[in-house]
C-alpha cells in the first residue's frame, strides 16, 4: 500500500531478535456450528457451519493474513483461537498446548498473552474511561505494575509506543480520530505484552488516509516486540503488504494457503483467482474472474456438497468436485503451498 507492493518474506530479517520459526498457535480440525431456527421446534433446529474443520499455524513473530468473502468464518474462527467461543470441535494448541480443555482459571495467564485489536474503535473503547484507565485496566488487572507510579510510567511509554503523546492519558475516547483511537486499542492490546494478536479488520473503518498508518505501525511493532499477528482483512492488498502467509477462507474451509508470494503470484483455487480478479486492475484479461465471484456465497447452513466453491466454479469437474470434499494439500510436496481444489491452476 501507499504505493509499495513490496513484500514481506517467511524470514523476519536481520532486526530484532534472530528468528524463531517454531509454532506460536495452530488449529486442528477446528470447527463452530451454530445452531439456527426455531428453538421451539427442535427438530427443525439447522446449523450453521461457521467454522468447519480448520488447520491453521501462526508461527512466532509472523503474520498470517485470514482472507475472504463476508460471512465465510473469518472473525468466527478468531475469536474460536482466543476462546471467545467455544469449538463444536477441533483443537486450538498454543505454544505446544492443547487450550481447548482448561478452565477458566488456567486460561488467565494465556489470556495475557493472547489479545485481539477490533474493526471499531469507536465502540470498543469505553466513552466513560480515560485513555489512562483504558490502557492501565489490562495491566492493573494482570497485576504487570508493582506501584501506580509504575503503572502510571508503563501508560506512558505505549502511549509513545503508538504514536500517541502522553497528555493523551488524561483525555476521553471521544475526543480523539478513528485513527488515534485505533492507536489506543493498540496499546490496550500491547500492555499485557502479548506475543499473538487477533487483528480483526483493524482498518476497515478508518480512512483510506489513515490505513496505511495503522498498518505501518503494527508493521513496526511487530518487528521491535516480535508479536505475532492473524491479520483478518477484506482487503487484498493490504494483505499482500502485512503479511508472511497467506490463508484463503470459503465457506468456513481454509481453501488455499501458503507464503504471501505463492499465493498472490501463483493462486491456484479458482476461489482465490477469482477473489484476486476482483482487486480493481487495469489488466482486462482479469475480467473474465469477476464474474465468476457474481451472486452471494451459498448458504453454510446447507452448503453445497462435495467441494464449497463447486457452484461458483468455473472449473468444476461434474461427479467429482460436486461429491467430493477436497482436501487441503501441496500440489508440489515440501512447497508449504496448499491449495483444497480437484481441478487447481498450476502453471
Ligand atoms: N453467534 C452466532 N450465531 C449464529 N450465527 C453466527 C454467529 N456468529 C457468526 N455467525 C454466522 O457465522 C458465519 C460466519 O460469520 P463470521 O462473522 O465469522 O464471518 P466473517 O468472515 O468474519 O464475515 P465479515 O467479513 O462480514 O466480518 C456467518 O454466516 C454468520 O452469520
Ligand atoms: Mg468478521
Amino acid at each position: 500500500m501507499s504505493g509499495s507492493t513490496e513484500e514481506r518474506h517467511e524470514t523476519t530479517g536481520a532486526t530484532a531478535a534472530p528468528a524463531r520459526p517454531r509454532t506460536l498457535v495452530a488449529t486442528e480440525g477446528l470447527g463452530k456450528y451454530f445452531p439456527v431456527g426455531s428453538s421451539l421446534f427442535a427438530r427443525s433446529q439447522k446449523l450453521l457451519r461457521a467454522v468447519d474443520g480448520v488447520s491453521l499455524r501462526v508461527r512466532r513473530g509472523e503474520t498470517v493474513g485470514l482472507v475472504g468473502e463476508s460471512g465465510c468464518g473469518k472473525s468466527t474462527l478468531g475469536r474460536l483461537i482466543l476462546r471467545l467461543i467455544e469449538p463444536t470441535f477441533g483443537r486450538v494448541v498454543y505454544d505446544g498446548r492443547d487450550i481447548v480443555p482448561l478452565s477458566a482459571g488456567d486460561m488467565r495467564p494465556l489470556r495475557r498473552k493472547m489479545q485481539i485489536i477490533f474493526q471499531d474503535p469507536y465502540s470498543s473503547l469505553n466513552p466513560r474511561m480515560t485513555v489512562r484507565d483504558i490502557v492501565g485496566e489490562a495491566i492493573q488487572i494482570h497485576k504487570l505494575a508493582a506501584t501506580k507510579n509504575d503503572e502510571e510510567e508503563m501508560v506512558a511509554g505505549l502511549l509513545r509506543k503508538v504514536g500517541l503523546r502522553p497528555d493523551a492519558m488524561g483525555r476521553y475516547p471521544h475526543e480523539f480520530s478513528g485513527g488515534q483511537r485505533q492507536r489506543i486499542g493498540i496499546a490496550r492490546a500491547l500492555a499485557v505484552q502479548p506475543e499473538f494478536i487477533v487483528c480483526d479488520e483493524p482498518i476497515s473503518a478508518l480512512d483510506v488516509s489513515i490505513q496505511a498508518q495503522i498498518v505501518n505501525l503494527l508493521m513496526d511493532l511487530q518487528d521491535e516486540l516480535g508479536v505475532a499477528f492473524l491479520f483478518i482483512s477484506h482487503d487484498l492488498r493490504v494483505v499482500r503488504h502485512i503479511s508472511h502467509r497467506v490463508a484463503v477462507m470459503y465457506l468456513g474451509k481454509i481453501v488455499e494457503q501458503g507464503g504471501v508470494e505463492q499465493v498472490y503470484g501463483a493462486p491456484q483455487h479458482p476461489y482465490t483467482r477469482a477473489l484476486l480478479g476482483a482487486v480493481p486492475t487495469p489488466d482486462p484479461e482479469k475480467k473474465r474472474l469477476r464474474i465468476v465471484l457474481e451472486g452471494d456465497a451459498p448458504s453454510a447452513i446447507e452448503p453445497p456438497t462435495g467441494c464449497p466453491f463447486h457452484p461458483r466454479c468455473p472449473r468444476m469437474i461434474a461427479n467429482t468436485c460436486d461429491r467430493e470434499v477436497p482436501t487441503l494439500a501441496e500440489q508440489e510436496l515440501g512447497s508449504g503451498h496448499k491449495v483444497a481444489c480437484w481441478n487447481p491452476h498450476m502453471e
